[in-house]
């Protein structure tokens, strides 16, 4: 990373004095609102629509809020790190980018600027399946910073198999496995819209570029009959645990489930010989009345002990979020909605900015907590519910 993240406060306060001040908020929280101004009803509708009336996702948010940390003084904070070490690699904080598939719905250049963006704030991209761009041209994007590919598994595993093959070859270190839909969930905002970003040909780039799945197709076809066939392939609702052994035969990536929330699949996971999971309800957007992720954590986390490493995804928004999702046993959190709408509001800088704001906050909480690094955020950061217990003097 080319700054540490404080620079960025220090950055405006210091730019702010000569008049200049961010092109984007810094409370991360009010993006969303932003974004609404500035994009179409279809397009807002798809990035922050969630599943039914939308108790997931606002589950997701109160389970972070219930949370207070109780923070310690006196500690020398002054030398800080965030970088974490995940299947072998060490990253510069932990915060991936979540995938987010069909990304030239908010700007013309999707997962491309993400990428760039990302890279610029030090944060590795997890790409989707389901991108606007080709998994090879994300790969060019990213240039040598470490990539995960997220695989949503198609029907068709001759397609299934060529896209891991391109992940690999493509450099991608890691195959993120989304278990959480075996179906698109029941969305109402776009349903009301008569709209999926799929049929209007975003985010189905890394199948119309792969020779496996072009070979499913009749000759000539035309653009319709290319998303028909895409159709025909993309859900997986048959996909069992015993589908495992088979992906694992193909590659020697890590290999993570995204989506688990159930402790009793945390073991089966294990069982399988997985590699890591991403604990996660998809933001909300799949199984509405679904737990908040953040409070399926401790006991996923419980049921795989310090095994393999467990990720977090579904209502982070800011720095002290992050802290909140370490300190109840996740190792990393895949970021989602916020830089989106920073990719709306201002392409690749606006992605930059939203990451370089949830470092800046991220890093001043180490200092303001007592901590040093990232494996100093444990339970002990947190405060029980209700007013303290009082010690008993002696
Ligand atoms: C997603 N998510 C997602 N997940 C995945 O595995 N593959 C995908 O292609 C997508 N696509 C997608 C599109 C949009 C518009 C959103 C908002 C989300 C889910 C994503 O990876 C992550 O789980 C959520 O975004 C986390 O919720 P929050 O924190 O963004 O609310």
């Amino acid at each position: 990373m080319g700054s540490a993240p404080a620079d960025l406060v220090r950055t405006i306060y210091v730019d702010g004095s000569e008049g200049r001040t961010p092109r984007l908020p810094t409370d991360l929280t009010t993006l969303e609102d932003a974004a609404a101004k500035e994009l179409t009803a279809t397009a807002f509708g798809y990035v922050s629509g969630n599943a039914g009336a939308g108790a997931t996702s606002r589950a997701n948010r109160l389970a972070f809020d219930r949370w207070r940390l109780l923070p310690r003084m006196l500690r020398n904070t002054a030398a800080r790190d965030l970088s974490v070490s995940l299947f072998g690699q060490r990253l510069p904080s932990p915060v991936l980018l979540a995938p987010v598939g069909a990304q030239s719905v908010v700007h013309p250049e999707g997962e491309l600027a993400s990428a760039r963006g990302a890279g610029d704030a030090g944060v590795p991209v997890v790409l989707s399946t389901a991108a606007s761009h080709t998994l090879e041209d994300v790969a060019e994007a990213t240039g040598d910073r470490p990539r995960w590919f997220q695989l949503y598994w198609p029907s068709d595993r001759t397609v299934a198999e060529s896209l891991v093959r391109r992940a690999e070859a493509a450099g991608y270190t890691a195959l993120v496995v989304t278990v959480d839909a075996p179906a698109f969930g029941y969305r109402p905002a776009d349903l009301d819209h008569g709209y999926l970003p799929f049929l209007h040909g975003a985010g189905i780039a890394n199948f119309t570029s792969d020779p496996v799945f072009r070979a499913g197709l009749p000759d000539g076809a035309d653009h319709a009959a290319v998303v028909a066939h895409w159709a025909r392939i993309f859900a997986n609702p048959s996909l069992a645990w015993d589908n495992l052994a088979w992906l694992r035969s193909l590659t020697r990536l890590p290999i993570l489930l995204k989506g688990i929330l159930h402790p009793d699949d945390a073991r089966l996971a294990m069982q399988h010989g997985v590699d890591g999971l991403v604990v996660s309800n998809h933001g909300g957007r799949q199984l509405d009345g679904a737990v908040a992720a953040l409070d399926a954590l401790p006991a996923v986390r419980a049921a795989v002990g310090d095994a393999v490493p467990v990720l977090l995804d579904s209502g982070v928004r800011t720095g002290t979020d992050v802290v909140k999702a370490l300190a109840l046993g996740a190792d990393a959190v895949l970021y989602g909605r916020p830089y989106l709408y920073g990719l709306a509001l201002d392409g690749e800088r606006g992605v930059t900015h939203v990451l370089r704001c949830l470092l800046a906050e991220l890093d001043l909480a180490l200092a303001l907590t007592g901590c040093t690094s990232i494996d100093d955020i444990g339970p002990g950061l947190l405060a029980p519910p209700g007013p303290l217990a009082t010690p008993a003097h002696s």
